[in-house]
């Protein structure tokens, strides 16, 4: 993807620290050599130095100059510990649990996030998407003005007119099964900042619906008419509309005849589905029937930014989050 090759050099520019959580697995030491030589981070590996270089030996990697973290040993961990401690003791965390929970690769991942010691995190290969994302909901919480983290997918359609040719972003498609009105505009409002920052496009946002501007009437289509109005009146700057079917947001002469007085309609290339079913499904079909490339989930609306990999990933795909997340740093 020619996006991926903008991201590199992004990252590149200016250098940011990404903590790798799981750096005792295989594909992430892989993948780390690949970023150290590439340039695109500097990275932190969490995990016993003696396993990581035993296994970076036999794997054949040079992971020579990047830092090793141990929970177990570190000095540190008890600092973190205290402070898991003030963020969660309201919701029952005991000093004697928080030390438990340090000791957790991924908790550590994210005090070191939190506190500045790193400035974003990626996991996933060997842990669950709830397993990364529920510390970073606890311990990051959003970026101010957004109140749900989500995620949304670079797609990109080979022969494609629709969008930028085919380029758009799909949103939220892995994070919020059900969300509130407030909850799909903070999707859409920080969707239309990850099209302008990571993508480099200028949004203009669909809130997809099965109605077009008050064709059907619904409780569901009058959540997404609610969530258009709140995004609307929050971000004037940014170019969003709804209620509209998808063909009307794509495609300009459905648009025309539907939608006529839209600046979105017919020209969308930030799709925001109405929950995680559309949203999830809606990915996966463009993906496999028009065998899009789809790059994600990427997480975005956290204070500092955290990335979720699949337990079926590559090397390769762990460099390009790696990638992203380092971009998405840049502007916290
Ligand atoms: N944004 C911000 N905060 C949130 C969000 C959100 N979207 N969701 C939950 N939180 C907060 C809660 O307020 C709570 O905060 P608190 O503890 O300080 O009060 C904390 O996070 C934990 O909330 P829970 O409700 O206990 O978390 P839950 O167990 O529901 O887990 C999760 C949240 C993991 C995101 C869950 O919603 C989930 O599993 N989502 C679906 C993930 C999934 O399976 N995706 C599909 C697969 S991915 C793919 O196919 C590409």
């Amino acid at each position: 993807m020619e996006l991926m090759k903008k991201i590199y050099d992004m990252a590149k520019a200016d250098k940011k620290r990404i903590v790798l959580p799981e750096g005792e697995e295989e594909r992430t030491l892989v993948a780390a050599e690949k970023i150290k030589n590439e340039g695109l981070a500097e990275l932190i590996l969490v995990g016993s130095e003696d396993v990581i270089n035993e296994k970076a030996k036999e794997l054949n990697v040079d992971i020579s100059g990047i830092e090793i973290v141990n929970p177990e040993t570190s000095k540190k961990t008890s600092e973190y510990a205290k402070a898991l401690y003030e963020l969660r003791k309201h919701k029952g965390v005991t000093i004697d649990k928080a030390e438990k929970m340090v000791l957790d690769t991924v908790y550590y991942g994210t005090m070191m996030v939190k506190l500045d010691d790193a400035d974003g995190m990626v996991s996933g290969a060997i842990h669950t998407t709830g397993d990364l994302l529920r510390p970073g909901l606890q311990i990051i919480k959003t970026a101010p003005g957004i109140n749900a983290v989500s995620s949304f997918f670079l797609m990109e359609v080979p022969n494609c007119e629709y969008g930028e040719n085919g380029f758009l972003l799909f949103a939220d498609c892995a994070v919020n099964p059900n969300p509130t009105a407030e909850q799909l505009a903070s999707i859409a409002i920080s969707t239309a900042e990850s099209a302008r920052g990571l993508a480099k496009i200028e949004p203009k946002v669909a809130m997809l619906s099965f109605s077009t501007m008050g064709s059907a009437s619904h409780e569901l289509v009058d959540k997404v008419k609610k969530a258009t109005e709140i995004a609307k009146e929050q971000r004037s700057d940014i170019m969003i509309d709804g209620e509209l079917q998808l063909d009307a947001a794509i495609v300009p002469k459905v648009a025309a005849q539907k939608a006529p007085n839209s600046k979105v309609a017919g020209s969308a290339n930030v799709l925001v589905f109405p929950d995680l079913q559309a949203g999830n499904i809606g990915y996966k079909l463009v993906q496999r029937f028009a065998k899009a490339e789809a790059i994600g989930p990427i997480c975005q609306g956290f204070a500092k930014p955290i990335n979720d990999l699949s337990r079926g990933c590559s090397p390769e795909d762990i460099v390009n989050v790696v990638a992203v997340t380092a971009v998405q740093a840049q502007s916290k």
